[in-house]
């Protein structure tokens, strides 16, 4: 089930509580797929990240092989906010330099140097290299598996594009404190019409992006592209927050295909596990309840530490032999 999703969707987001195995279960899930053919993007898109640990590897901004065998291969990537910021800024900065008179070069530094730490600005460039790796890995990759943050984060994130106003809007439409530098740099991109094109320049700059915010909005709300898994642990607050995840989920318009319940205990290694499983069933019938027909996909506890490929492939194993 999981694995004819992976083959028939462009994008998973896994998300879920802190710590239920969100990492663990997106790295299975990509192994599994790369096993049998897809050529797998698989992204965490968590500021605290840990899929180089699941992967027993150091991962950075940019594509690392993780996995390969034969066509299929897993390529992974750790969003690096801050490394997307300061691309974006170099570019913005570059570009009003040659549009603005030397004279206002310093104020300008100054207002691009605020910019860079305004709130919610580390927010908009994950969701900014989410939508470029949506972008540049359309021929290179069938399927991008975003590992979130946990859940309320990852909310946020994906409900983003529509509010989005990108950087270098709020840069000239600013009213506040930077008023005077917006003003001049209005004038100057605005009035002179012997400069046509620096006009255009910024202008493309601006749509390009508006674009690509687009895309991805139209791409995560198209349930035959995106689906999300929540993952949760069958106790109280996880599966609590997991009903909360997927009604929000509804809310967006993002389709909820399965929720995989994690770590589940064995009834046959003891009474204490036993009576532990016996009050997971309570929890999971309140979830079924509440969720309806969103296929439940139950995990076993499993003994061994899940870092590397190998260990990871025990996981896999018990994704995909769900039904
Ligand atoms: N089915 C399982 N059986 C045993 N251990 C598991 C299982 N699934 C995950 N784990 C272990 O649980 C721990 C947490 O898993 P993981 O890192 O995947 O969670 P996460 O949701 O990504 O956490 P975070 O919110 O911190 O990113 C890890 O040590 C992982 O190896
Ligand atoms: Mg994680």
């Amino acid at each position: 089930m999981l694995l004819d999703l992976a083959r028939s969707r462009r994008l998973l987001f896994v998300g879920g509580k802190g710590g239920v195995g969100k990492t663990s279960v997106s790295s299975a899930l990509a192994l599994a797929y790369a096993r049998h053919g897809g050529r797998v993007l698989l992204v965490s898109t968590d500021p605290a990240h840990n899929l180089g640990q699941a992967w027993d590897q150091s991962l950075s901004d940019g594509a690392t092989r993780v996995f390969t065998q034969e066509n299929g291969h897993v390529d992974a990537v750790e969003i690096d906010p801050q490394a997307t910021i300061e691309r974006h800024f170099a570019t913005v900065s570059a570009t009003m330099m040659r549009l603005l008179p030397d004279r206002l070069h310093a104020s300008a530094q100054q207002h691009l140097d605020q910019a860079k730490s305004a709130p919610g600005s580390h927010e908009s460039a994950v969701l900014e290299r989410i939508a470029e790796l949506v972008e540049t890995s359309r021929d290179s990759h069938d399927l991008v598996i975003f590992d979130t943050a946990p859940s309320g984060h990852t909310l946020r994130l994906l409900s983003l594009p529509e509010k989005l106003t990108t950087w270098t809007e709020t840069l000239l439409a600013s009213r506040d404190r930077s008023e005077r530098f917006a003003a001049a740099a209005r004038s100057v991109v605005g009035t002179k019409d012997d400069e046509p094109s620096a006009d255009a320049e910024l202008r493309r700059t601006l749509i390009a992006r508006r674009d690509r915010f687009e895309l991805l909005r139209g791409l995560v709300t198209d349930s035959l592209a995106t689906s999300f898994i929540v993952v949760s642990i069958a106790e109280r607050l996880p599966i609590a927050e997991s009903i909360d995840v997927v009604q929000q989920l509804t809310v967006l318009g993002i389709d909820t295909s399965s929720i995989v319940v994690n770590r589940r205990s064995p009834s046959d290694a003891g009474d204490v596990l036993a009576e532990r499983r016996a009050r997971e069933e309570q929890h999971i019938a309140r979830l079924r309840a509440a969720v309806g027909s969103i296929p439940l996909i139950q995990v076993p506890l499993l003994a061994g530490d899940l870092t590397g490929a190998d260990s990871l492939s025990e996981l896999a194993v018990c994704l995909t032999a769900a039904a």
